[in-house]
């Protein structure tokens, strides 16, 4: 059964075809022309999505060598995310609908992230605790199955991506800042200055990260811009450490009250190499057993969009040609 996933929530327009846990193609075309502004600039999103569907789509069959006779349904993401750019995918996924009759599966963006662990572990059993860590979401998700979800702590302010963006735009540094601020720590000095770890007054398990990005902003206007530069990867390091700390502590402790033992971490910042091995260290000496998706399944992509698109196929949670994006769609 091949489910076609088309994904436009923000910046990234991707194809893919999946058949069960098989990714066939996956076709992801990147928006470079953000960079200039600094982050994503959604009048520009929308556009290049409508100039790039088309030939994402003919990489994407051409790729897994199908027609599209050969798809059995077509999903795509409904929200959450940006209005304008959701409806270039909706509305691109209703017409291929309309005009080939297979049925319309409509996404939840946040459900894809968290599917996209069962491309790489297809025999991942429930129930799971899943970090969601991507630049619109911070989330401690309890997963009993697919479409039980209870959400544990969520960011009261910035997400963990938008914290690696934010912090990068302070030290000018190219957007999306997160796969730079990555490689320019590995091999800085974590402990060159302590930020902050946030909590969050009366939350158990929410977080913080506002506190960090001011406190970097300060920082660098107090020592000077020369001062940043010249310690840039130092500065990195510490600043990624602190995001990492914030992020374990309270997911580990809500592991620990959940009682849950399969752990999934999900969205970009689950690409981070250094979180990877904090988190698989953690998890091995407290005894779970922790799963990451491969780096193309971390940031957004179609595979992980068709991945949960065919969960809602299976329960028979076809949307009709009348559904509508929802920018922001909750769990
Ligand atoms: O999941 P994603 O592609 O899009 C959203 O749904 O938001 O996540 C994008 C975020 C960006 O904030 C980006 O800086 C971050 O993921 N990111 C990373 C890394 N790769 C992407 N953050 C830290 N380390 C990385 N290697
Ligand atoms: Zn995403």
């Amino acid at each position: 059964m091949k489910i076609l996933g088309i994904e436009s929530s923000c910046d990234e327009t991707s194809i893919a075809v999946v058949e069960k846990n098989e990714v066939l193609s996956n076709i992801v075309s990147s928006q470079l022309l953000h960079q200039e502004y600094g982050g994503v600039v959604p009048e520009f999103a929308s556009r290049e999505h409508m100039k790039n569907i088309n030939k994402v789509m003919k990489q994407a069959l051409q790729k897994a060598e199908v027609e599209i006779n050969d798809i059995e349904a077509i999903a795509a993401t409904k929200g959450p995310g940006l209005m304008g750019a959701l409806l270039v995918g909706l509305s691109y996924a209703k017409g291929l609908s309309l005009s080939t009759g297979k049925p319309l599966l409509g996404v939840n963006h946040i459900e894809g992230h968290l599917m996209a662990n069962f491309l790489d572990y297809e025999n991942l059993t429930y129930p799971l605790l899943c970090l969601l860590i991507s630049g619109g979401h911070t989330m401690i998700i309890k997963v009993e199955d697919f479409g039980e979800y209870e959400v544990l702590g969520s960011s009261v302010d910035d997400a963990a991506g938008e914290a690696f963006d934010k912090g990068g735009k302070i030290l000018h540094l190219q957007y999306p800042a997160g796969p730079v601020i990555d490689k320019l720590s590995s091999e800085a000095d974590r402990e060159f200055h302590k930020f902050p770890r946030s909590n969050v007054k009366d939350s158990e398990f929410d977080y913080s990260f506002s506190g960090l990005k001011t406190s970097l902003y300060y920082l660098v206007k107090k020592k000077g811009r020369e001062w940043a530069e010249e310690n840039l990867n130092d500065l990195c390091a510490s600043y990624q450490e602190a995001i990492i700390d914030t992020l374990q502590g309270n997911f580990f402790r809500a592991a620990e009250e959940s009682e849950i033992k399969n752990l999934v971490i999900a969205g970009g910042v689950a690409a981070n190499t250094r979180l990877r091995n904090v988190f698989e260290r953690r998890a091995q000496k407290e005894g779970y057993d922790i799963y990451f998706p491969s780096l193309a399944y971390c940031t957004d992509n179609a595979a992980m969009i068709a991945r949960a698109g065919l969960e809602n196929y299976r329960r028979d949670d076809v949307s009709p040609l009348t559904v509508d994006v929802d920018p922001n769609l909750k769990l």
